[in-house]
């Protein structure tokens, strides 16, 4: 019988916390990411009764979780690295380049990953492509910019949909991209960062991940950076 999409986010959230087991002290500090991946995560974290000393959440959903397991949960601002980060991903490719948002958490998931020492990526494998793209690129904009950073993006070549009633951690909206193939995934995320009104884009590919999780029918794959 075959594994369904909850047993392999499940089992990816294992081979996660089989991974960083051995490195915690009671020392360590925690980026955790948001989504069902990385909630996965959470529930099994929460239960371990491993060494660390706390979390920084990348989404007041995900903070609220860590919080009911009774786990620490800090402003980065207080904190001064974090040992690993661990999250999902919307796509990944064979770089270890991601795109992350669909969950609107991006900007917040990059502020934490570039504050980790070590990403750790989970995903099941239908996250896994050649080419990024296929997923809506999400992009988070100040709201009063909406019209000219989708006719920028227009520009580029994409095709810009506002997501329809929501409204970020950051009190700022999100334009997802659809049609956009993204052969260059570092300049594409440094183009759109260009544009006036927009805050952060849901490709991290100047910051990637160290390594990346896979859960399939067979087991989780490793691939790193
Ligand atoms: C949230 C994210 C998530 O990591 C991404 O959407 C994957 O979510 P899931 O684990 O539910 O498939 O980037 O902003």
């Amino acid at each position: 019988m075959s594994k369904t999409q909850d047993e392999l986010k499940r089992e990816v959230a294992q081979a996660a916390l089989d991974f960083i087991a051995p490195h915690l002290t009671p020392a360590s500090m925690l980026g955790i990411g948001t989504g069902s991946t990385a909630n996965e995560f959470i529930n099994l974290l929460g239960t371990s009764g491993l060494p660390f000393s706390g979390t920084v959440a990348s989404s007041e959903a995900s903070a609220q979780r860590l919080r009911d397991f009774g786990i620490p949960v800090l402003d980065l601002s207080l904190v001064n690295s974090l040992q690993f980060y661990i999250d999902g991903a919307d796509e990944a490719n064979g770089a270890l380049e991601l795109i992350k948002g669909g969950g609107a958490a991006l900007t917040r998931e990059k502020i934490v990953a570039a504050a980790s020492e070590f990403f750790v990526c989970i995903a099941d494998e239908s996250k896994e492509v050649a080419t990024l793209g296929k997923f809506p690129l999400p992009v988070e904009v100040i709201p009063m910019a909406e019209n000219i950073v989708v006719s920028a993006l227009r520009a580029m070549g994409g095709r810009p949909e506002v997501r329809e009633g929501v409204i970020t951690d950051n009190r700022n909206i999100i334009i997802d991209v659809y049609d956009f193939m993204i052969d260059d995934p570092k300049a594409t995320e440094t183009a759109i960062n260009q544009i006036t009104g927009v805050v952060c884009n849901g490709l991290f590919a100047h910051r990637g991940a160290d390594l990346l999780l896979l859960s399939g029918q067979t087991g989780v794959r490793s691939l790193k950076a």
